[in-house]
């Protein structure tokens, strides 16, 4: 391990990701400190979803740094399979295995990348099912539950496997509205807990609620970073003017 100072759960430094000529990320640096909640909002393309992609290096970042606990993920050394199991991923499609169960599901990377023991998968898999609400349903296949009921699995599966930091892209923008609120109140409570979260969102409530800070982000950069309450409240950016306002008319159709 590839050990560097730095006080924070992830820290980002100048970060740049590019797909052939198209440049995503044009130079990102932020970083979250341990049992902080950041949201990050921003308009569709800005390289929300490439940003945190490139945190567990789903992405290779072109360059720049990604360094989680003091790791420096992006050090062509790295125990690269090791570094990414302290981060946990959470997708807007849930990503579960259609052919397993939600106890299956929850079990099968400790068993596999964690090479825990069935017995200790198991219990650790229904404490986490008990966590989210989703208990009742382990032997349920996921066509057999609501999105919202799959998301939390999923959050479920990201939780067992111990992540030093949570990664959340959208995790309720797939769901019917009513089925929102059960996901947000779980995240809601890993938050009171301490849990580290980076968490893109276009839900302004749950980021001003719950975010300790909020990123803006367009065309690749970081507009403005700043206390939840600040940055959707009262931004300091037209960019970031225009984008809540956006956001927040109950009659807008695109984002
Ligand atoms: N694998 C890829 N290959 C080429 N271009 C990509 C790839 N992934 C993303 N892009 C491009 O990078 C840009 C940023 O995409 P990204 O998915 O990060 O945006 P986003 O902010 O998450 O948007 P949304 O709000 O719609 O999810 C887009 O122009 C997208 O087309
Ligand atoms: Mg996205």
């Amino acid at each position: 391990m590839i050990r560097v100072l730095a006080q924070s759960a992830v820290e980002i430094r100048n970060l740049h990701k590019s797909f052939g000529h198209l440049e995503v990320l044009k130079g990102i640096d932020f970083s979250v400190d341990t049992g902080q909640v950041v949201c990050v909002i921003g308009p569709s393309g800005s390289g929300k979803s490439t940003l945190l992609r490139c945190v567990n290096l789903l992405e290779q970042p072109t360059a720049g740094q990604v360094i989680v606990e003091g790791v420096e993920l992006t050090h062509p050394d790295v125990d690269i399979d090791a570094a990414r199991r302290r981060v946990g991923m959470v997708f807007q499609q849930f990503n579960l295995f259609p052919h397993m169960t939600a106890l299956q599901n929850v079990m099968i990377a400790q068993q596999r990348v964690l090479k825990r023991g069935r017995a200790e998968a198991e219990r650790i898999a229904r404490e986490n099912l008990d966590k989210v609400g989703v208990g009742n349903k382990a032997g349920s296949y996921p066509a057999q539950l609501s999105g919202g009921q799959q998301q939390r699995v999923a959050i479920a599966r990201a939780l067992a496997m111990s992540p030093a930091l949570m990664l959340f892209d959208e995790p309720t923008s797939a769901l019917d509205p009513e089925l929102v609120g059960d996901v947000l109140t779980v995240m809601r409570k890993l938050a009171e807990e301490g849990m580290t979260m980076l968490v893109v969102t276009h839900e302004m409530a749950f980021a001003r609620d719950v975010a300790d800070r909020v990123v803006f982000m367009d065309g690749g950069v970081i507009v403005e970073d700043g206390p939840a309450e600040q940055v959707i409240g009262s931004p300091k950016h037209e960019r970031t003017k225009t984008f809540l306002r956006r956001v927040l008319d109950p009659t807008h159709h695109e984002i």
